[in-house]
């Protein structure tokens, strides 16, 4: 097999899909193909690279054309389409749910698409989305903070409050991997914070790892509807694994938050669980609906790419480690949850239903 890894070419997306060290293992064995400056912008130079036996190419098209086990970050965008064919695999973040356009694409190129967040451990959980869900729920954190200021867009409201004057009151939908972190930044600041959530034992957990200091909530209509006009932010990190996320808030419950609230919507890679989410970039991170302001950022690891380079790489090494020369009849059941398109079949249960497209069991594909 030949490793190919292209840069990055999403917005302000610094990140890079392996570091030196783990290029360094693998090409003792096989050949490893890297874009000129793909590490760049998480602080890895070429030299560090090529020192760790990588080959250098100066383009995306080089990479595509010489690789066929792609290892990326973030999606392909519409410019890398054309690049991808059959006998390429890509080992990848994709959020299928969120967009018909990539699930068409990478359907007609007949690659075999295997996505970081649906690869799932035997405990049910999802080893390779953790890392960056708790980067992105910390930032998540400090964005709240960050748009409560009134010259970012906010309402004004100091985070921590001070003496005599109350914090700000977070309301975080969906207790898992962004939803603790994020609240446990926003505690840290002195925020008071309420976690909501479906699952009820989840809710208990938390309770106990916070040792009482965050109020639960079970996420029903009414409950949420209650606790809007009491809140200064809401962040949205809830998921249903491989699926559109959940509309938790409508457009007209956006009229039950104070002027100048903040939503941040973490799960906007699953499609957003506010209805008035659309994707937003790092240039451009916020926007208005009815006064509430809005953050929506995709790829909000790719702020901070040393450390979100350095937790993916981790761990997805071994994952690749297990790629390499293997026939998807040989690979282990973790990795064949991540894979969601193969020789243009849909194999993705909940991204076929997303878009009632046809959904083809790989068990039966690979016979
Ligand atoms: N924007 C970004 O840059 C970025 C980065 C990392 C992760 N994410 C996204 O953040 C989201 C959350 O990820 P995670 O790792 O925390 O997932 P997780 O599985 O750890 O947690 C999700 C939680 O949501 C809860 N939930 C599901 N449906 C719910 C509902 N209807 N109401 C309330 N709670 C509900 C689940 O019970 C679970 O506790 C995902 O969409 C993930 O892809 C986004």
């Amino acid at each position: 097999m030949i490793v190919g890894i292209p840069k990055e070419c999403k917005n302000k997306e610094y990140r890079v899909s392996l570091m030196p060290q783990h290029i360094a293992f693998i090409a003792q064995t096989h050949k490893v193909i890297l874009q000129q400056d793909a590490g760049l912008g998480a602080g890895f130079s070429n030299e560090d690279y090529m020192r760790s036996g990588a080959i250098m190419v100066p383009s995306m098209e080089d990479v595509y054309t010489q690789a066929n086990l792609i290892i990326k970050v973030k999606e392909p965008l519409p410019q890398e389409y054309a690049l991808i064919k059959p006998h390429h695999t890509l080992f990848t973040f994709f959020h299928f749910a969120a967009s018909s356009v990539l699930t068409e694409a990478m359907l007609k190129s007949g690659a075999t698409c295997i996505a970081y967040e649906t690869i799932e451990d035997s405990k049910g959980g999802l080893p390779l989305l953790a890392p960056m869900s708790e980067v992105a729920g910390r930032l998540a954190g400090q964005q709240t903070a960050k748009y409560l200021e009134k010259p970012q867009g906010g309402s004004g409201i100091l985070v921590g409050g001070v003496t005599g004057v109350d914090p700000a009151k977070a309301f975080i939908l969906g207790g898992g991997v962004v939803g603790t972190n994020a609240a446990a930044v926003l505690l840290g600041m002195g925020a008071d914070v309420t976690i909501c959530d479906i699952n009820e034992s989840r809710l208990t957990a938390l309770e106990n790892a916070f040792d009482g200091k965050i109020q639960t909530l079970l996420a029903t209509e009414e409950n949420i509807l209650a606790k809007l006009p009491l809140v200064d932010a809401v962040i949205g990190a809830v998921l249903v694994k491989g699926a559109k996320a959940p509309k938790l808030i409508t457009k007209e419950m956006l009229s039950f938050l104070r002027p100048y609230s903040v939503l941040v919507d973490v799960a906007v890679d699953q499609g957003g669980c506010f209805e008035t989410t659309k994707p937003t970039t790092h240039e451009n991170p916020t926007y208005y609906v009815n006064d509430i302001l809005h953050y929506a950022v995709t790829n909000m690891p790719g702020a901070v790419p040393r450390t979100s380079t350095q937790a993916l790489s981790t761990k997805t090494f071994p994952y690749v480690i297990k790629l390499l020369n293997k026939s998807l009849n040989q690979l282990p059941t973790e990795i064949l949850k991540g894979v969601n398109t193969h020789r243009g079949k849909l194999t993705n249960r909940e991204v076929a239903a997303a878009f009632k497209l046809p959904y083809s069991n790989l068990s039966t594909i690979l016979g």
